[in-house]
């Protein structure tokens, strides 16, 4: 159920009833300041000048036959033209119910897109360090989301497993060979190195660059090797993360490598891209250099090499004309903004991209030290990702164990992967992805605030009541029901679940369901310190108060899975 959608529906019938404009967008707004008002209209003014009278008297007009309906408990306008609605209980209260019993919690099925998301899309022969973190977790939320929400979702994950690195690599592992097991030892680190003090290495790398590129089979195989032992130590990041990509996902820059030379001809021969110093360049329309001037961007080097930019712009054109997306979002972090647009700018000219597919550019921030620097190591060394979500891990041991007794140590190691994983997922993610964010150890594993913590903490409090009381109380029979105003503020929450969805589904925006979870949490709080559930003296407000901290864990516990983070039965 999305209210503001049901209401704004049922406000332009009303608008059309009375002669009024279409398709007008009465402005419907959860109310936070008051305590018994549910939500504001105020897009009257919009309606302006398209009938006598003030604003005040539009909003009376419509807000009389507002009142027709059964829906609301109170109406009233303000004198300049907003209105205020308290819906009636019994109202959220079927709602509600109706979510009970459904099976996805009774979220209304949308018309069904594809999905192409790009995210994580690390590089090979390097670890994945702090820096991969957002665009795993992020674009992961997402395609979680998508899914549920039923659209036909293709993850690829972009790994950089092509261009003039592999070069060096294929070099330095030509000079360590290493045995299968120690070729995680050859790093890109490593080869620069060679490659900058010994010339000989550098004359060998750049023959080796050739040979990759004509399929060599000595150099493929190297190169093989390389990218599979890098894979197989990702996954297990990926796997620690929850993350829900698997190998089948992954299409990294190789792979579109076969449809590269047709698309620079075809670039040629529209005239879009033209030779320039024997390499191949395109102008970019909307792009000017420092000196004011149409900017140029190569495709093809002098030696006949490709770039990051034509690997992304094939990769773009199989993503519209093989993969039929209706909507490509790029999780990547915001300096590549530039490379990102340019690439979209020549896919226009050279007509690639349909009418219906959008392109997004789901930008994030740096994740920062207390000081505002990029987060390092005490040596200033890049953090690696595993080594991150490890101490996170033992940190969250240390608190389980400070507070618990009664948790075996078999559990133990559980519950704290759990807790350690899910608080730095949700720490992360609970900030507006578009902005730096400084990274806190105390702050995310607290009990208090907008944490992960908090929300397990009241998913773990629901379990122990389901634990206790007879679950027979949840049958169909039995209905929710507003006693107090706990209650009622409890089920409202509840019933926003969709509309954050909708949000997320809108805008890739994981930080406003954390803000839900914790609005929910906090209600669910409230509720339980206030309103007896299981000592309940009348039978039916005690199966009404199990049913809805039971819907409330539903939602939790779904919340949650989106985000990609498992809950516990008890911490
Ligand atoms: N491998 C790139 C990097 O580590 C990210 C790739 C993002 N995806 C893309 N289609 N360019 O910076």
């Amino acid at each position: 159920m999305n209210i503001q959608k049901y209401l704004k529906k049922k406000i332009q019938q009303i608008c059309i009833k009375n002669g009024l404009k279409k398709n007008f967008d009465p402005l419907i707004k959860k109310n936070i300041k008051s305590n018994d008002i549910d939500y504001q209209i105020n897009g009257i003014i919009k309606l302006k000048n398209t009938m006598p009278g003030s604003l005040y008297e539009l909003a009376k007009k419509i807000s009389c036959d507002m009142e027709k309906s059964n829906i609301y408990k109170k109406i009233s306008v303000s004198k300049n033209g907003f209105i205020n609605i308290t819906l009636r209980s019994s109202w959220l209260c079927k709602h509600v119910n109706k979510m009970f019993i459904s099976k996805n919690l009774n979220i209304s099925k949308k018309k069904k897109k594809t999905i192409v998301i790009d995210y994580s899309s690390p590089n090979i022969a390097k670890n994945m360090h702090i820096g991969h973190l957002r665009s795993t977790i992020l674009g992961d939320v997402t395609a979680r989301v998508m899914e549920f929400l039923g659209h036909n979702v293709i993850k690829q994950n972009h790994i950089g497993d092509w261009g003039t690195p592999f070069g060096m690599l294929i070099t330095q592992f030509q000079l360590k060979k290493p045995s299968i097991n120690q070729s995680n030892d050859i790093t890109y680190h490593d080869a620069y190195l060679n490659y900058k003090k010994d010339p000989f290495f550098a004359s060998q790398v750049k023959k080796n660059i050739v040979k990759l590129q004509k399929k060599n089979k000595k150099c493929l195989k190297i190169w093989n090797i390389l990218v599979q032992s890098t894979i197989k130590k990702n996954k297990l990041i990926y796997k620690k993360l929850n993350v829900s990509l698997t190998d089948k996902d992954i299409r990294g820059e190789s792979y579109y490598h076969f449809m590269i030379p047709e698309i620079i001809s075809d670039l040629k021969k529209k005239k879009i891209a033209i030779k320039y110093n024997k390499c191949t360049l395109v102008y970019l329309k909307k792009f000017t250099n420092r000196l004011g001037k149409k900017m140029g961007v190569i495709i093809k080097k002098k030696d006949g090499a490709f770039l990051y930019t034509t690997t992304d712009l094939a990769c773009l054109k199989y993503r519209c004309e093989t993969l039929h997306a209706d909507r490509i979002i790029y999780y990547i972090d915001s300096r590549q903004k530039q490379h990102l647009l340019q690439v979209w700018d020549i896919a226009k000219q050279a007509n690639y991209i349909p009418k219906k597919t959008i392109l997004e550019h789901h930008s994030f921030g740096m994740i920062l030290d207390k000081n505002k620097k990029p987060f390092k190591t005490r040596n200033g060394i890049t953090i690696q990702l595993m080594d991150l979500l490890n101490e996170s891990i033992s940190r969250a041991k240390k608190i389980i164990i400070k507070k618990n007794n009664i948790i075996s140590n078999k559990d133990i190691n559980k519950i704290s992967e759990r807790i350690g994983i899910g608080s730095i997922k949700y720490f992360d993610l609970s900030k507006n992805r578009t902005l730096n964010y400084i990274f806190n150890w105390d702050q995310m594993l607290s009990l208090e605030g907008n944490t992960a913590l908090y929300i397990l903490y009241a998913y773990t409090r629901i379990q122990s009541i389901m634990n206790k009381g007879k679950l027979k109380y949840l049958c169909n029979k039995n209905k929710i029901k507003i006693f107090t105003n706990y209650e009622r503020k409890l089920t409202f929450s509840i019933l926003q679940f969709e509309k954050t969805l909708l949000m997320l589904e809108k805008y890739g925006t994981p930080h406003l369901m954390c803000n839900y979870l914790y609005d929910l949490a906090e209600k669910f709080s409230k509720f339980y310190e206030n309103c007896s559930i299981l000592s309940a003296k009348e039978k039916h407000i005690k199966a009404s108060r199990m049913k809805l901290s039971s819907l409330t864990a539903k939602v939790i516990k779904k919340g949650l899975y989106l985000l990609g983070i498992k809950t516990v039965k008890k911490m």
